[in-house]
């Protein structure tokens, strides 16, 4: 769940868990008939002001117990970039490990910036969230021989 962050920001996944409804059911009113695609739409739910305020914003202390949070604030039931039940994803402990591994090695090794830190990052859809230009960084090397 650490992830949880970034995932609301940049949702990996162009709409969010799509679900095939195996039997006839009512949900909120509407019927739903069998064999129905269900998508749920977590990808814009991330970032509507009706869930999270000030949705564009970076904003990790807003998931804090602590915090000074409403309980909108704190829809972690959105937030689902690895899908829900007995077919999310099987790989996502491999993969959050490896970003996280990944991540530390460089930031022990090296001060990481952005070249243009005004450069407005844009994102699109090829199966999963691509930058639409490259992300242009720079590395310096730390002094600590690691
Ligand atoms: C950041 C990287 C990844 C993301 C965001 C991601 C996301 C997802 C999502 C949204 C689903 C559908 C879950 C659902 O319908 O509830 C899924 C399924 C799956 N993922 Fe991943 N995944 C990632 C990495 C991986 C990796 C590295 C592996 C394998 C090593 C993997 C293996 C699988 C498998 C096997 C399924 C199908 C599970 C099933 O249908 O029972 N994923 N993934």
């Amino acid at each position: 769940m650490y992830g949880v962050f970034i995932y609301r920001i940049v949702f990996p996944t162009p709409v969010g868990t799509v679900r095939v409804i195996q039997e006839n059911c009512a949900i909120g009113g509407y019927y739903i008939p069998a064999g129905t695609i269900a998508h749920f739409a977590n990808n814009t739910m991330c970032r509507n002001p009706k869930y999270f305020d000030e949705p564009d914003i970076y904003e990790p202390e807003r998931w804090l117990r602590e915090s000074n949070t409403t309980l909108k604030r704190r829809q972690s039931f959105i937030v689902l970039p690895f899908g829900f039940g007995p077919r999310n994803c099987l790989g996502r402990q491999f993969a959050e490990h490896q970003i996280y591994v990944a991540v530390i090695k460089l930031l022990l090794r090296y001060r990481i910036r952005l070249t243009n830190p005004d450069e407005k990052l844009e994102v699109f859809y090829k199966i999963l969230a691509t930058l639409k230009t490259p992300l242009n960084l720079q590395f310096e090397e730390r002094n600590n021989n690691r």
